[in-house]
């Protein structure tokens, strides 16, 4: 009997890879949803899956957290700043709780990437290499929700606006990452992988054209500098450091860093992963509803 884990499972990536394994098979009980805030999948409890409080900032919560855990999925945290340490904490848990393998979803070409966003996951995957522990690196490229969660936004204000230039984006997914967290963390062997993970990918003028072809309502994209953008974010209401944050994330996007030509997404899952359009499709359709 194997044991599986998966951290941050009260979040939307992380409910959807619980989904995933008990799909796959993975009886309830030979599950772990690590969680901060059990309240919060008392659904998942009520159908049997063991849910543990761990919290990455409290390490005395993540040994007993992991306690006979053979397969973790360590979902990054959502704190920049925070998440070496709490990931660190996490890493030197299941060492000592006897872990055989960590997938970890970390960022797309990350060893590569001049995205703010590098650091963090360099510095975790080093980590996770001086652990000793088989690791599976899932390095994933942009969430497609990232860009459908503004949808209304955009149609309301008749634009997307940014300053990422030509700069492709290979977004798939939550539920796309998901299965293949499910797959990576199901595999038999005791190899070290990495996985660059991404789907078709398309600019911001595609993204414009693609909601103004599936709901009709024209959308154009204003592109700007990295400055002139930060200064539009401040005027929309962003504090300083996050929109100095969001438009290098644009700048980053315009350098190519969250491109990848990789299949490895389509392997992993065995299909095509979900499109823009198909998102865009899902998106408008949930809207109206
Ligand atoms: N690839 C992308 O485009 C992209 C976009 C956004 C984020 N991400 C990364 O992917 C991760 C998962 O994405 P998501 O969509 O599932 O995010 P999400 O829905 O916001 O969920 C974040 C999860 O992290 C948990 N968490 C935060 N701090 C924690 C802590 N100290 N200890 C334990 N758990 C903690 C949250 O727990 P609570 O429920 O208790 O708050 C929640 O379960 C994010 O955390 C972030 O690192 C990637």
């Amino acid at each position: 009997m194997t044991t599986y884990a998966v951290t941050a499972a009260s979040g939307q990536l992380g409910r959807l890879v619980v989904e995933e394994l008990l799909q796959r098979g993975v009886a309830p009980g030979d599950l772990v949803a690590v969680v901060r805030t059990p309240a919060k999948v008392a659904d998942l409890a009520e159908r049997g899956v063991q849910v543990r409080h761990g919290d990455y900032s409290q390490p005395d919560t993540l040994g007993p957290a992991l306690a006979g855990v053979d397969r973790l999925l360590l979902i990054s945290g959502d704190t920049p700043g925070q998440r070496l340490a709490q990931h660190t904490a996490v890493v030197e848990a299941a060492k000592a709780a006897g872990v055989q393998r960590i997938a970890y979803t970390g960022l797309l070409r990350a060893d590569t990437s001049g995205s703010p966003l590098a650091p963090d996951h360099v510095a975790t995957e080093a980590v996770l290499a001086a652990s000793g522990i088989p690791v599976t690196l899932l390095r994933n490229g942009w969430y497609l929700e990232n860009r459908t969660a503004s949808l209304g936004q955009y149609l309301a204000a008749g634009e997307v606006v940014g300053a990422a230039h030509d700069g492709r984006i290979s977004a798939a997914a939550r539920a796309d990452y998901a299965a293949a967290a499910a797959v990576a963390l199901l595999a038999d062997d005791s190899e070290d992988h990495v996985h660059e993970l991404g789907g078709a990918s398309f600019t911001l003028a595609e993204l414009a054209a693609t909601i103004t072809e599936v709901t009709g309502t024209p959308v154009t994209y204003r592109d700007l500098s990295t400055e002139e953008f930060a200064q539009h974010l401040r005027g929309a209401g962003l504090d300083e450091g996050t929109a100095a944050f969001v438009a290098a994330l644009d700048a980053s996007t315009a350098a190519g860093d969250l491109e990848t030509s990789s299949d490895d997404l389509a392997r992993l899952v065995g299909r095509a992963p979900t499109t823009l359009a198909e998102a865009v499709r899902a998106a408008a359709a949930a809207s109206a509803s």
